[in-house]
């Protein structure tokens, strides 16, 4: 299940703490979820293997996204570990992952405008994903986890100053990409479900 994890505005000073700390969570946090990023390239160089389910995760609703905003929900893969060519599991748990949403450009579409939560049409929901972004908080470069400055109106890496626009295209800085999009679909109830896989380089709306 998601959890809201939005936060309030980060004043310059809680902004360099956060470069340390976030510094130390590369290494430990971003480093392991980068793995998994560029599995399969690197999976061959480890003995043991983690199996993430194919399957739908409840992230969040398009009902909470706001304009001119990016939301931050953390969400729970099921993972098992495994060792030795993935026969043997070693152990079961969670692999906890922020996920970020944001509407196309900040603009929240004209369809939910002053609309309370009610069902969506097939076609709605297909007009809501096309506006849509859900990207990864795992800075491009290193994996630090980046973080959104409603003053700057940017995304910002903390570790080594990489910037990222709303949608988590690349503005600026040492990242080669935007920041990675997970694959989601959006459900009829309006629930914004998340899958660990990951489109890739040129998929909308990053730019290489
Ligand atoms: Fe983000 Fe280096 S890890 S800019």
């Amino acid at each position: 299940m998601a959890e809201d994890l939005h936060k309030d505005k980060v004043t310059r000073g809680q902004f360099v703490w956060m470069g340390v700390g976030g510094g130390i969570m590369g290494a430990t946090l971003g480093i392991p979820s980068a793995v998994y990023v560029l599995d399969p390239a690197i999976k061959q160089k480890f003995a043991g293997g983690s199996d993430i389910p194919d399957d739908w995760i409840l992230a969040g609703s398009v009902f909470e996204i706001p304009s001119e905003s990016v939301k931050v929900y953390k969400v729970e893969f099921p993972q098992k570990q495994t060792y030795d060519g993935g026969g043997e599991v070693l152990d079961e748990g969670e692999l906890i992952l922020a996920v970020l949403m944001s509407w196309e450009e900040g603009k929240m579409p004209p369809l939910l405008e002053g609309r309370g939560r009610a069902d969506l049409s097939e076609s709605e929901t297909k007009e809501l994903s096309k506006s849509l972004s859900v990207f990864s908080n795992h800075c491009a470069h290193l994996g630090c986890p980046v973080r959104w400055f409603p003053e700057r109106k940017e995304i910002l890496c903390p570790c080594h100053g990489g910037i990222y626009d709303i949608n988590g295209g690349y503005i600026g800085g040492p990242p080669p990409r935007g920041l990675w999009p997970f694959a989601f679909e959006i459900r009829e109830n309006g629930d914004v479900y998340v899958k660990h896989e990951f489109p890739g380089p040129g998929s909308k709306p990053y730019v290489v």
